[in-house]
């Protein structure tokens, strides 16, 4: 009977070990708030198409490929950030063929709610 307690245990024990690091492998919270149906699209697509490289989704140490977009838009003008999603850069494709003006500007409504 002991030695049945003492193999649950164990057992929990373990449940409870792979619970702990799965969850510390969790996705991060997504930033900024998306109130509005159109800022609530813009995170849709940010989801999709953005967060692989601009959120710290890797496990520890967490870092993300591109830059993190806290404040910037506050940093650049709108059209300047427009152009960098339309167009790309060296390491980053662009999505003027894959997404419509519309949801660019809906991305970009989105990431203006995430906090400096
Ligand atoms: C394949 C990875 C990748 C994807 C996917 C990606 N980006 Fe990027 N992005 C980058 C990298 C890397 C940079 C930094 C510029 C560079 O190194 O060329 C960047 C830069 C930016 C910048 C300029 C940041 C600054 O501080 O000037 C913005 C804005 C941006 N990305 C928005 C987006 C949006 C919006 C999406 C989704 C529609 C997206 N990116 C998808 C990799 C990516």
């Amino acid at each position: 009977m002991s030695r049945c307690i003492a193999a649950l245990t164990v057992a929990i024990g373990m449940v409870a070990l792979v619970s702990i690091s799965i969850g510390a492998q969790a996705a991060p919270k997504m930033p900024g708030s998306a109130t509005t149906p159109v800022e609530k699209e813009g995170r849709r697509i940010f989801v999709q198409r953005c967060a692989v490289c601009h959120l710290p989704l890797t496990p520890e140490p967490r870092k993300s490929y591109g830059p993190l977009l806290n404040g910037v838009l506050e940093k650049n003008s709108e059209d300047a950030v427009r152009q960098v999603i339309a167009n790309g850069s060296l390491n980053m494709p662009g999505w003027r063929y894959t997404l419509t003006a519309d949801q660019i500007n809906a991305v970009i409504a989105y990431v203006k709610t995430f906090s400096k």
